[in-house]
C-alpha cells in the first residue's frame, strides 16, 4: 500500500486544512495510507542542532524519508503559507534532505473566495528550493475558498470539489508510481 505522509499548516482543532486531509484519507483509503505529521510539536529550526536534532525532529524526517509521498495541505496567513508549515519544511531541506526528489501534492483551504492562491503561489516556489518533485501546475492546483460553505461535520461534502479531488489525485497516484519505477 503506497504511504503518504500529510503536512497540514494549520493547528487549529476545527481546521478545513486538516478536515480536507482527512476527507481524502476515507476517500481515497483504497489507494493509500496517510500518516499525519505532528508538526506543532516540532521545534523552530536552529542551523546549530541540524546534525544532531531532537528525536522529535529525527522521527519527522525519517517518516518523510520512508514515505512514498506528501501531501502538504496550507492554509493561507497573510497571503503566505503560514510560519509552522515554513518552519516544518526548513527541517526537510537540510543535511540528509528527505524532501528532495520526493513527489509533493500541495492544496489548500481559506475561507475567503482564492482558495490559498497566494499561500500556494510561497509554497511551490519554497518547494522548487528544497527539490521536491510535483505535477505540473496548470489543471493540478487544489485551491478551496470559501470554506464555510463546503464542509460539514468534519469533512469536505461540495460535490464539484470532490470530483476534482478525484482526478487530481488519480493524476498523483499514477505520478508517484511512475517516479518509483525510474
Ligand atoms: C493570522 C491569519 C491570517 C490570515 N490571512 C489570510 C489571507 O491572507 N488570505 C485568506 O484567504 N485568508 C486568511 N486568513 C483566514 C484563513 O483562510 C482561515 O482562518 C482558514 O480557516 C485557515 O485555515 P484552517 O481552517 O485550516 O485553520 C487568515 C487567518 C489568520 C488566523
Amino acid at each position: 500500500m503506497m504511504k503518504i505522509v500529510a503536512i497540514v499548516g494549520s493547528l487549529r482543532k476545527d481546521s478545513f486544512n486538516m478536515q480536507l486531509v482527512k476527507t481524502i484519507e476515507k476517500r481515497y483509503s483504497h489507494l493509500f495510507e496517510i500518516e499525519i505529521a505532528d508538526i506543532g510539536n516540532l521545534p523552530f529550526y536552529n542551523e546549530d542542532e541540524e546534525k544532531s536534532p531532537s528525536e522529535k525532529v529525527q522521527n519527522y524526517k525519517k517518516m518523510v524519508a520512508d514515505a512514498d509521498a506528501v501531501f502538504i495541505s496550507t492554509p493561507e496567513f497573510n497571503w503566505s503559507m503560514s510560519g509552522v508549515l515554513k518552519n516544518a519544511l526548513e527541517w526537510l531541506s537540510r543535511v540528509d534532505k528527505p524532501i528532495a526528489g520526493k513527489p509533493v501534492l500541495p492544496m489548500g483551504v481559506s475561507q475567503g473566495v482564492l482558495g490559498t492562491v497566494r499561500a500556494q503561489l510561497h509554497l511551490r516556489q519554497v518547494l522548487g528550493s528544497i527539490q521536491a518533485t510535483t505535477l505540473p501546475p496548470a489543471g493540478n492546483e487544489i485551491f478551496i475558498g470559501s470554506a464555510g460553505q463546503k464542509f460539514q461535520d468534519g469533512y469536505l461534502t461540495d460535490e464539484g470539489t470532490l470530483k476534482f479531488l478525484d482526478l487530481v489525485v488519480d493524476k498523483f497516484v499514477t505520478f508517484v508510481k511512475e517516479q518509483e519505477s525510474k
